[in-house]
């Protein structure tokens, strides 16, 4: 198990004397205009990172995305692409996919009914970082964060700037609410319940009373619909009537047969979805990229995790790379990438890493479990050297199965996520 330890107090002396010297020494380099302030600092860092050898193969990882996309960005690798370029082209194949409710076109918009896409790229050979955030009408999100990266002097637009600025470096404005997520949009807005809080994180929160079974009036259905997002057996009567309840008023909307039972459960347990790709080729090279709709029926304006340098992606040429999946309130907290990173660089294990963020997150809840319950955090993690794991706040999915992820070294492959805690998340939805 690795902890992370506190440096002893001598060295942070010691670290903060060198700085001082140091700021000193380019001080007196450029008022006396010399060349001596471009020499590196003589005194080695105690922390230097460790050092890594490139894979032999090149390494993807990334979540179950249901399409070729991973197999043709190793293509790329293997044809000596850009690592940023293979992430992305993952992304993007999620961006394109009308059915994929998380991310791009089709997304599941927020309270007022409008999508909003959330981004960010790291490029690792030339330590770069680019992200947009809460932008409307622009499908590739990922690639528009890799052309503010590369065509400006900005990490990050947000808003209408970055709709404005993808105008003008060509990409093409469109509605991406698609008619079905608008049918399910008005669904949620029919019946569903909003993020108005107090969030999970409030004293003032409680958890929801759970209605026992078959003591649910028809008439107040509307207005209870919140349920365990993984229900037990003795909450089923309770789930089956709401199903029936949502799926009867979906018809009634006009929402075709084959999306009622969809649209009910995101009504139910708004989607949480994102997608990250690390992408690691033999000269060691890596990137990372992140790409979301965020969460279903947010606030407008809400930012989440994946647009947030060092908390929904964060990779560093010496290291390794990291992105996240999940409640992205409580990866922005902790910065879960980077922290993953930063504790790759100190000497821990990408799966040790992973597990420790993961208890920093807990820890901010003091680990109380009637809280943790109700929130889900995925890690994809790569270290230079081609090591990679991912990691999962709770084991399993709502139907029992271990949390997978996807990796491609060659073999393309699902591999069971390793975890923090033995079970299900509750429900997305605190209130
Ligand atoms: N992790 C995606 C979000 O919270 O927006």
């Amino acid at each position: 198990m690795f902890y992370y330890s506190a440096r002893p107090p001598k060295e942070i002396m010691s670290t903060t004397r060198r700085a001082f010297l140091s700021r000193s020494a380019i001080l007196a380099a450029s008022v006396a205009g010399s060349a001596a302030a471009q020499t590196p600092n003589p005194h080695p860092n105690p922390d230097a990172p460790l050092t890594f050898q490139p894979p032999r193969r090149p390494v993807i990882i990334t979540r179950e995305t249901l399409d070729n996309s991973v197999t043709e960005a190793y293509a790329l690798l293997e044809q000596g692409a850009d690592t940023l370029e293979a992430a992305i082209h993952v992304c993007q194949a999620r961006e394109d996919d009308p059915s994929d409710h998380s991310v791009g076109l089709g997304g599941l918009p927020n309270e007022d009914g409008i999508v909003e896409l959330d981004a960010s790229v790291m490029h690792g050979p030339t330590r770069r970082a680019g992200s947009v955030a809460a932008l409307t009408n622009i499908r590739h999100a990922a690639k528009l964060a890799d052309t503010v990266m590369r065509r400006t002097a900005h990490v990050m637009i947000v808003g209408n700037g970055a709709e404005k600025f993808a105008v003008a470096e060509g990409f093409e404005p469109e509605n991406l609410l698609t008619d079905d997520a608008r049918k399910i949009w008005l669904l949620w807005k029919e019946h569903g319940i909003g993020w108005w809080g107090p969030g999970i994180d409030s004293p003032d929160w409680k958890p929801p009373v759970a209605t026992p079974p078959g003591a649910i009036p028809q008439a107040a259905l509307p207005s209870m619909l919140q349920l365990p997002r993984h229900p037990t057996r003795e909450h089923l009567p309770a789930v089956e009537a709401r199903m029936r309840f949502l799926s009867d008023r979906a018809g009634r909307m006009g929402i075709p047969a084959r999306l009622r039972a969809e649209a009910a459960l995101q009504v139910l347990w708004p989607t949480t979805g994102t997608i990250h790709v690390s992408a690691l080729n033999t000269k060691g090279e890596m990137s990372g990229a992140t790409s979301t709709s965020g969460l279903a029926w947010k606030i407008p304006g809400r930012v989440g995790d994946s647009p947030i340098i060092g908390a929904g992606c964060y990779t560093d040429q010496d290291i390794g790379s990291a992105g996240a999946t999940g409640n992205g309130e409580e990866n922005i907290k902790i910065a879960g990438a980077h922290t993953i990173v930063d504790l790759m660089r100190r000497g821990a294990t990408p799966k040790e890493a992973g597990l420790e963020t993961l208890r920093r997150l807990a820890r901010n809840y003091n680990n109380d479990m009637t809280r943790l319950r109700y929130l889900d955090m995925i890690y994809y993690i790569l270290r230079k050297d081609g090591a990679y794991a991912s990691v999962s706040l709770w084991s399993t999915r709502g139907t029992g199965e271990q949390k997978k992820f996807v990796v491609h070294d060659g073999t393309l492959r699902t591999e069971p996520c390793d975890y923090l805690f033995e079970g299900t998340t509750q429900s997305i939805h605190p209130f």
